[in-house]
């Protein structure tokens, strides 16, 4: 990171040769629409003039199959079960790269040298420290609040103290001042609303700790007469960190882009992607799957009886941790978790019997037809709460993990759709489909 304020350039896109335009005819007006074609030969129809030439928008409920921006950060390959962070495959990244590390090859788009890294972590560890007088705040919040409320409550109260940080027009270094800002106090306001919400007191960090091992002595404090946290805890948390340091558009990310948009400030977009990502069918299925593996412990480990209730469309209920909108042989990131679960349970002496029903409930559902013939397989939320209960992470503080990782993500696309000469505020359209025009009736007429 420069922290001189100029911005370090976008990876070159590489150039790719034209394709035959697409043709389209609708209500007997044709048109020529534009293909897009990506670095990994992604295909895309350009439709920005459709409407102005033919009248017609396109209907893609759900989004599935429309893409709302080009980017370099991440590389998803749902078929192949691919994930890459500009051009790196996540595997690689997992086994041997820090957090800051990966963040700030997801924010400016290569690797760190070695003298950057260090001057993007020193300054961002000297910095995880709330602004005087905010801690109060968490003092206010109703105890029965969810941790992920707690936490995009005080993201959005952050911005009161860096009014200049809110410029709808940022220069460079605001966007750099901005970026370092958050990804420094994240951790002190999830550690902060962990501890106050139990009616601890508050654990201040460590500028001598790295940056996973600093939430883990704010959350827990010294353990054990160690000053530090476990090494085995900071590596499981730091894998789990970068796994889920991005994942293109999905829900939140889309979503901090679309506030983003706005040019509400970095702060307000962020606060809504933490929104987003609470919900159960997103980052929330974590919290949902240990609650789900709970529930099927309880009642005596009946496969059979969840199976039959996820498949009832009229029960209301999904297999939690299944399934996903990309992935459909399987999600690379829960292959790498399934085996780190094993890793870390052996290495702290933990026997789960959560993790021995997990391991049954994939291969029940896994020989089903009707989790077979939809592609559905266990994702990234399935293993992940199994190795974030040995760590000693409470359930519900789960999902603020996986917002922790995404962080990096958020920010890098936040600041990529800022710089973008694409940069449009973002408004879909939509198909009418209410009552067409009628008359008012007074109420006085009315029944
Ligand atoms: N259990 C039972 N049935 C399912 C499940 C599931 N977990 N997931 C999908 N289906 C069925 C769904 O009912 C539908 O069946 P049909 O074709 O007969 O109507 C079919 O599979 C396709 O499902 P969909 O809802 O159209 O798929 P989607 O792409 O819109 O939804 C999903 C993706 C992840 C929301 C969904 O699979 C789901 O709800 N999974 C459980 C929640 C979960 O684990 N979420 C975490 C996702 S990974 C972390 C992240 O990035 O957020």
């Amino acid at each position: 990171m420069k922290q001189s304020g100029t911005i370090i350039p976008e990876v070159t896109q590489v150039k790719q040769p034209a394709l035959e335009p697409a043709k389209l005819s609708v209500g007997g007006k044709a048109i020529d629409l534009q293909v897009t074609i990506g670095t990994e030969q992604e295909k895309a129809i350009d439709i920005t003039r459709l409407r102005d030439s033919t009248g017609a928008i396109t209907l893609d409920p759900g989004l599935g199959n429309t893409g709302s921006c080009t980017s370099s950060i991440t590389f998803l390959d749902g078929e192949r079960g691919i994930l890459r962070y500009r051009g790196i495959p996540i595997e690689q990244l997992a086994e041997s790269a820090t957090y800051l590390e990966t963040s700030y090859l997801l924010i400016y788009g290569v690797l760190p040298t070695r003298r950057q890294l260090e001057q993007f972590t020193t300054t961002l560890m000297g910095r995880t420290a709330l602004p005087q007088g905010m801690e109060r705040f968490f003092d206010l919040l109703p105890k029965t609040a969810h941790p992920m409320a707690v936490l995009s409550s005080m993201v959005q109260l952050l911005s009161g103290y860096y009014p200049e940080l809110t410029n709808p027009n940022p220069t460079a270094q605001q966007i750099d001042e901005v970026i370092l800002t958050l990804l420094a106090t994240f951790p002190t306001l999830a550690a902060y609303g962990y501890r106050k919400g139990r009616g601890e007191p508050v654990v201040p960090p460590r500028k001598d700790l790295t940056y996973t091992s600093n939430y883990l002595y704010m959350m827990f404090g010294p353990q054990g007469g160690k000053p530090n946290p476990d090494e085995v805890l900071v590596q499981a948390l730091r894998q789990i960190l970068i796994l889920h340091a991005d994942h293109e558009q999905n829900c939140s990310t889309s979503t901090v882009r679309l506030v983003g948009s706005s040019r509400a400030s970095a702060f307000a977009a962020i606060s809504a992607g933490i929104g987003a990502l609470w919900g159960p069918l997103h980052g929330g299925a974590n919290q949902a799957v240990i609650e789900m593996l709970e529930e099927i412990h309880r009642s005596g480990a009946d496969f059979s009886k969840v199976l039959a209730k996820a498949k009832d469309k009229n029960s209301g209920f999904r297999l939690m941790g299944f399934g996903h909108r990309v992935y459909k042989n399987f999600d690379p990131r829960s292959r790498i978790l399934k085996a780190a679960c094993d890793k870390v349970l052996v290495r702290l002496g933990i026997q789960d019997p959560l993790l021995d029903l997990a391991k049954q409930l994939e291969e029940a559902a896994l020989k089903d037809d009707y989790f077979l013939s939809r592609k559905l397989y266990p994702n990234v939320d399935f293993y992940s709460g199994i190795i974030l209960r040995a760590l000693g992470i409470p359930t519900e503080q789960f999902t603020v993990i996986f917002a922790l990782g995404r962080l990096a993500g958020w920010l890098a696309h936040w600041r990529e759709m800022l710089l973008s000469p694409e940069f449009r505020i973002g408004r879909p359209r939509q198909i009418y489909v209410g009552p067409t025009e009628q008359k008012y009736i007074p109420i006085s007429q009315r029944d």
